[in-house]
């Protein structure tokens, strides 16, 4: 595989389209890219960096000759297809939940866990958005200091849950800044009964509750972290809230390190020089992360480190990073690329 045949699913969506974007700026050694969605948009144009592309349907047979399948078009289709491209010899990379907790399938994040690629049956899947920028911003800390605990509260934004609801966040602030009534079709989850206005509130429910009490997100956020850093002992808890931001998924992280007596300067230098973290973190400046200023970049920005006043091996921090980017298509794309050098070795 040193060029290669790629099919994106569901590439009209918000990911998807990100996913093609990133090939191209990225340079990806591909000979063709085959863009794949329902039938409404079969024959629609997508155009990127003056290259044009037009969307076919996704049937079993367009994936003859791939080599490499994303998929972005929900669980449901994924299910659907996926056996079908690794059937005819792709290798799919899925960025939905359908396969993340399948204990022989790889669950993998290239910085954290790129060994993982190393043994898997044609399907690789990409965490949940929130999982992927806070392991990506702990590893550097697991790594040099251990980890026991983790508790974190995310700030969630809308086009995690799809283009329509960037659609749903524009209309509903226009309805409500006009003193009109807000019409909520959306969120907090489409197979629910009851929606709520998204713009100018904070919705403390993200996918589906489950009998524990948590939410399908927040349960994802405990399992995937533990997967990925093979540590299935550690102490993992989530809260997950959507809020009136399009894209940038804040999140503040409590941790607690293994080692005795470690501070904060410590922790910031172990962050300093890891892979696709960026620290912003002056409180003389108020310098910090915020979603607004990471949309459409691919670092993971860390900042107000502090350590806990009560607990002697407690820390906390604030991790941004655009969803879209490397919350689901870079990595992605990034998951590909670590794909092909495992090949080469
Ligand atoms: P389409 O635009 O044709 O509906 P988002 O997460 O941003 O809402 O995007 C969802 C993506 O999943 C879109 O590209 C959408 O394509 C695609 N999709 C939805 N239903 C299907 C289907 N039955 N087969 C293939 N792709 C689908």
């Amino acid at each position: 595989m040193s060029t290669v045949n790629i099919a994106i699913v569901g590439a009209t969506g918000a990911v998807g389209t990100t996913i093609l974007e990133k090939l191209l700026e990225r340079d990806f050694p591909s000979s063709s890219i085959k863009l794949l969605a329902s039938a409404r948009s079969a024959g629609n144009v997508i155009e990127v960096d003056g290259k044009q592309f037009t969307v076919e349907e996704t049937v079993p047979e367009s994936f003859e000759d791939v080599d490499i399948a994303f998929f972005s078009a929900g669980g449901a289709i994924s299910k659907m297809f996926a056996e079908e491209a690794v059937k005819r010899g792709a290798v799919v990379i899925d960025n939905t939940s359908a396969f993340r907790m399948t204990e022989t399938i790889p669950l993998v994040v290239p910085e954290v866990n790129a060994d993982a690629l190393n043994e898997h049956n044609g399907i690789i899947a990409n965490p949940n958005c929130s999982t992927i920028q806070m392991v990506t911003a702990l590893e550097p800390i697991r790594d040099s200091f251990g980890l026991g605990r983790i508790i974190v509260s995310t700030y969630q934004a809308v086009s995690g849950a799809g283009a329509e609801a960037i659609d749903e966040l524009e209309t509903q602030s226009n309805q409500f800044l006009n003193r009109h009534e807000i019409e909520a079709k959306l969120l907090p989850t489409g197979a629910g009964e009851k929606f709520y206005p998204i713009s100018f509130n904070a919705i403390p429910q993200i996918d589906a509750f489950d009998s524990s009490g948590y939410t399908l997100e927040e349960l994802k956020m405990i399992n995937e972290t533990k997967k990925i850093f093979n540590m299935n002992d550690l102490h993992v808890s989530a809260t997950c809230v959507r809020i009136p931001v399009v894209s940038g998924h804040s999140e503040s992280v409590y941790f607690e390190v293994d080692k005795e007596g470690v501070t904060v300067d410590e922790i910031r230098s172990s962050l300093v020089n890891a892979p696709g973290i960026v620290v912003q973190d002056d409180t003389n400046k108020q310098e910090y992360p915020m979603p607004l200023f990471s949309e459409g970049k691919d670092d993971v920005f860390v900042g107000r480190l502090r350590k806990d006043p009560d607990h002697p091996k407690g820390f906390h921090m604030w991790v941004v990073t655009d969803n879209l980017i490397k919350g689901a298509a870079l990595n992605s794309v990034q998951i590909a690329e670590a794909l092909l050098a495992t090949e080469k070795k």
